[in-house]
């Protein structure tokens, strides 16, 4: 095929080159490498013609995007496990797919959330910043207490791949009691770490860590906001490792500055890069920049697993990762 006939693949920023690399022997790739994310009237240029579109999770693809796109669209493949970013219906009309890159996320979101759970459980960027500030002086002997984890509870709000694997984590290591809520029961968690499914109201009862793993649905916006967070412990931890807005961060700030809570570890925002007013302020909150899957493993397989739903797409397959329910049958572009 003429490099002018090839199928074109927009991808919104940089990813791992494993995959630029490999789409580039076959497709004509354009990668905004402009270092932001682009602008809505930016997207919508760009995306003319593209055959595949790599997103991200800082991309709304919606109609507008679909449309703009053009009749060639086949696949939009999100580079990332979530993809509440993505109007599925709206692709669904047009018959394009989503894709999405779960696996190899799955331990280090898991691990993210553990390292968000020390830091807080054991006070370690306070630790941090009182030692840089020159403040550490003399050791004190009520200083900086924290909890301790051994034989706790810890209750799962989600019990997929990302909440089974952090359960398993906490139990294996601090032989934690596992709670979990979802609206499926997991099989896989309860034998391996002996969860127990329990309503949200008595999993925030009784558990001493609450890490949020559910997707950001209608139906989970705002699942812990004001009257969730009055029935955990005072002595609690909440992290959030999943999406922004499942948490109602106003109300959050509100139970830490009231003492309601012991801390909270969030890697994730409700309007993510902003924080809300208050927010910012309170020592017994560690953030992180949304970086639950950025180890070098999880991003280059990511970026593998885009290449590869992208390729058997244009090819005429099914994708191996999709998150729409159905699409057109197409006859290969990629020959
Ligand atoms: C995801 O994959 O959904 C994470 O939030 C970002 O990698």
């Amino acid at each position: 095929m003429m490099k002018r006939d090839r199928p074109k693949v927009v991808v919104l920023r940089v990813i791992p080159d494993v995959a630029l690399s490999r789409l580039e022997k076959r497709y004509v790739v354009d990668v905004n490498r402009s270092g932001h994310v682009l602008t809505r009237q930016q997207l919508v240029r760009r995306v003319k013609g593209a055959a595949a579109i790599v997103s991200l999770l800082t991309d709304t693809i919606n109609e507008e995007v679909v449309v703009a796109a053009g009749d060639n669209l086949k696949i939009v493949a999100n580079y990332a496990v979530g993809y509440d970013n993505i109007d599925l219906p709206a692709l669904e009309r047009h018959g394009v797919v989503a894709t999405n890159t779960p696996g190899q996320l799955t331990d280090s979101v898991a691990e993210h959330s553990l390292a968000l759970l020390l830091a807080v459980a054991r006070r370690i960027t306070e630790g941090d910043r009182y030692v840089r500030s020159g403040s550490y002086t003399q050791w004190e002997p009520m200083m900086l207490w924290g909890q301790t984890l051994l034989g706790k509870t810890v209750g799962i709000v989600g019990g997929g791949r990302i909440g089974s694997a952090f359960a398993t984590m906490c139990h294996n290591a601090f032989h934690m009691r596992v709670l979990y809520s979802d609206i499926a029961a997991s099989s896989t968690l309860e034998r391996e770490t002996g969860a127990k499914r329990v309503a949200l109201t008595e999993l925030l009862r009784r558990s001493d860590v609450v890490s949020i793993h559910c997707p950001l649905l209608p139906s989970t916006k705002h699942l812990v906001s004001h009257k969730e967070l009055a029935h955990m412990k005072p002595s609690a931890i909440l992290l959030n490792t999943a999406r922004g807005p499942v948490v109602d961060e106003q109300a959050l700030v509100r139970a830490l500055r009231e003492k309601k809570l012991f801390g909270a570890g969030l890697d994730v925002f409700e309007f993510e890069p902003k924080l809300v007013a208050g927010l910012r302020g309170i020592s017994t909150v560690v953030m992180t920049p949304h970086i639950g899957s950025a180890t070098h493993e999880a991003r280059e397989m990511m970026a593998r697993i885009a290449a590869t739903n992208i390729e058997e797409v244009l090819q005429g397959r099914s994708a191996s990762n999709p998150v729409t329910k159905y699409a057109k049958p197409i006859n290969s572009l990629d020959n």
